[in-house]
């Protein structure tokens, strides 16, 4: 698979044959400038909830790419008020794409939309294929729950966590749940984006370097391959 950063949450996944798009805040980030929105041509576009850093790009991307959402019921019926389709999900289910099987799992936080709507809950999203297997952690605190993902779906190559504290799990509770999730290669989300979660890079490195585990803290626009 590929991933490429945009910034906070947002992530594009390139795998089975289509771009998946994380959590869209892209205009609104002060770090991200450089990403040019018009130019992103997803294929779906996931949300964990609703918050204003993990929704804010999502509709006006979702009318230029004709792209369709996934995401909780509540998520999906705000985007289809307008206008644009999505296939509706809810926690503990999972669903067959064509690009691969996408099962939505827990996590604890909340979820208010912008114009105020309930967001319903808000969710992780482990996907897999023939090829490759990552889970995206959205914003959550760490959770036992976190055990059951091992449990329940294929190994996982990365995993995307929240690293930044604050409003999520910090680095030092994200080396526990990658331990949970038995899975070496972490990539770090919802970090640096506003004072309240920045971080010490090399110390959130070196907390997973101790235990024998990778961060990947990536530059916004860089792509890595898995
Ligand atoms: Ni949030
Ligand atoms: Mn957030």
């Amino acid at each position: 698979m590929q991933i490429t950063y945009y910034g906070h949450s947002c992530v594009e996944v390139k795998t089975g044959g289509k771009k998946l798009l994380f959590d869209p805040f892209i205009t609104q980030n002060p770090l991200a400038k450089s990403v040019d929105v018009s130019s992103l041509n997803p294929d779906f576009i996931l949300l964990s909830h609703g918050h204003g850093d993990h929704v804010q790009d999502a509709i006006q991307i979702g009318q230029s790419s004709g792209a369709s959402f996934i995401s909780c019921f509540e998520m999906v019926s705000w985007v289809e008020g307008k206008g644009l389709k999505g296939h509706p999900m809810n926690i503990g289910g999972k669903w067959n794409f064509d690009f691969g099987t996408v099962k939505l799992v827990q996590a604890v936080h909340s979820s208010k939309l912008p114009d105020g709507q309930y967001g319903g809950p808000e969710a992780g999203f482990v996907i897999w294929n023939e090829e490759d297997c990552f889970y995206f952690a959205g914003d959550t605190a760490l959770t036992m729950d976190m055990q059951l993902i091992p449990m329940i779906c294929p190994p996982l190559q990365v995993a995307l966590l929240p690293v930044g504290d604050n409003f999520t799990m910090g680095y030092e509770d994200a080396v526990v749940a990658a331990d949970f999730i038995q899975c070496d290669t972490v990539v770090g989300i919802h970090y640096d984006t506003f004072g309240y979660i920045k971080i010490d890079k090399e110390a959130a490195r070196q907390a997973f370097e101790s235990v024998g585990k990778e961060l990947i803290l990536l530059e916004i626009g860089q792509t890595i391959t898995i």
